[in-house]
């Protein structure tokens, strides 16, 4: 039986397509594999047991990636799956910027007691126009899942568009507006544009992507939507751009003690991902991604190991390896199982960085004996096979 714990609650679209081999445990000391959205999973002990964990969102940051990595333990994320539902958080957070809906709802509410208030309204709202979209230049940093949808979007509601992001997945770009102006210099873009959103993971490379240099290049008077994490803005650099006014508005979805009081900062409580659509969507791929790899032992959408697969289980046996990305480790796994006479009806093998992966179909079931060679030679971190019920 196959141990799933779930540390946050998770849409049952998603969790009803656990077949009977699978049960969902408390306790992560037995779990074969974990589903999770926000909960932070970087001091908890990993079991021997876990092979997987799936991050049902796109933002792996609550997860110890490389010390998974290390461990041979598997983390996928479900880009694209809640994509949408930040699309349109983006779209409403440039709206709510652009004039001041939010203090002008708030106005209506402090004096909805007053008499006559339509009257007074149409005395007061002066004070919260502001501009519009048509024809303002928005600056997309990221093209990925989310990013490239922005700038589609964006370019539907007339804005000129701009895109950097040196490292485009080959998926998005083909799916990208022509119409979106391509930006090699990251200056260029904050320069230029009079909205700037943010959508790349954030990891060491990525920390206060927007720092005091970068607020110093932006086109005076910009505004600033972050629905990707909050450590990607340098917080002390926000505070001086909005008190010079060279910030007009920071829109974030990641309010924390040190800003939320800030003035003209818009705040929402990490809505982004927060739609019945979204939620659905990330659950049934975060299950679908660590059933295929648990059942399969396939890789799609990881984060910290290659893609990998040999579609479903057709032969006897399945031999998967997790192992580091040195040289001669094919050589060394092919020649073990051909010494003992086991042959390889397929195969594959792919590395990302300092791990890799490899799959090999045998039309016969391994003893324990050659399992365990395989476990000592050098390099390899997890061996599993997986056999045709
Ligand atoms: C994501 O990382 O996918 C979004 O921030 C939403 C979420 O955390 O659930």
């Amino acid at each position: 039986m196959n141990k799933i714990i779930c540390l946050n609650p998770l849409s049952i679209e998603g969790l009803q397509l656990l077949p009977k081999s699978y049960e969902i445990v408390e306790d992560l000391s037995q779990a074969t594999g974990v589903l999770v959205r926000s909960a932070n999973m970087k001091d908890l002990k990993l079991p021997a047991s876990l092979l997987a964990i799936a991050r049902a969102g796109a933002g792996v940051n609550n997860i110890p990636i490389n010390q998974c990595a290390e461990k041979g333990i598997v983390v996928f994320n479900t880009p694209g799956a809640n994509a949408n539902g930040v699309v349109e958080s983006v779209i409403a957070g440039m709206l709510i910027a652009a004039r001041d809906i939010v203090g002008g709802i708030n106005w209506v509410k402090a004096n909805s007691a007053q008499k006559d208030i339509a009257s007074l309204v149409e005395k007061n709202k002066k004070q919260f126009s502001g501009t519009e979209l048509l024809g303002k230049k928005l600056g997309v940093i990221g093209l990925g899942a989310i990013g490239y949808r922005i700038a589609n979007a964006a370019i539907g509601l007339g804005m000129e568009v701009y895109g950097y992001d040196p490292f485009i997945p080959v998926k998005c770009a083909w799916n990208l507006s022509r119409h979106v102006k391509h930006v090699d210099y990251l200056e260029n873009l904050l320069k230029n544009c009079d909205y700037i959103t943010i959508h790349v993971p954030l990891n060491h490379k990525t920390e206060k992507l927007i720092n005091k240099e970068a607020f110093e290049k932006l086109k005076d008077g910009a505004i600033l939507l972050n629905y990707s994490r909050d450590k990607l803005v340098d917080e002390d650099a926000l505070e001086e751009a909005l008190e010079s006014k060279k910030l007009r508005k920071y829109v974030t979805d990641f309010p924390n003690d040190r800003i939320v009081n800030l003035k003209n900062i818009i705040a929402i409580p990490h809505l982004g991902a927060s739609t019945e659509e979204a939620e659905d969507n990330c659950a049934v791929m975060a299950v679908e991604e660590l059933k295929d790899y648990i059942d399969n032992g396939n890789i799609t959408n990881s984060v910290n190991y290659p893609d990998c697969s040999l579609g479903a289980l057709k032969k006897p046996v399945r031999l998967a390896v997790a192992h580091k990305n040195i040289p001669n480790m094919l050589g060394k796994l092919t020649v073990l199982l051909g010494n003992k006479g086991v042959n390889i009806a397929d195969m594959i093998s792919k590395s990302r960085g300092e791990y890799a992966y490899a799959l090999f179909d045998l039309d016969r079931d391994i003893p324990l004996e050659i399992l365990n060679s395989i476990k000592d030679i050098d390099g390899v971190i997890k061996v599993r096979t997986l056999a045709l019920e």
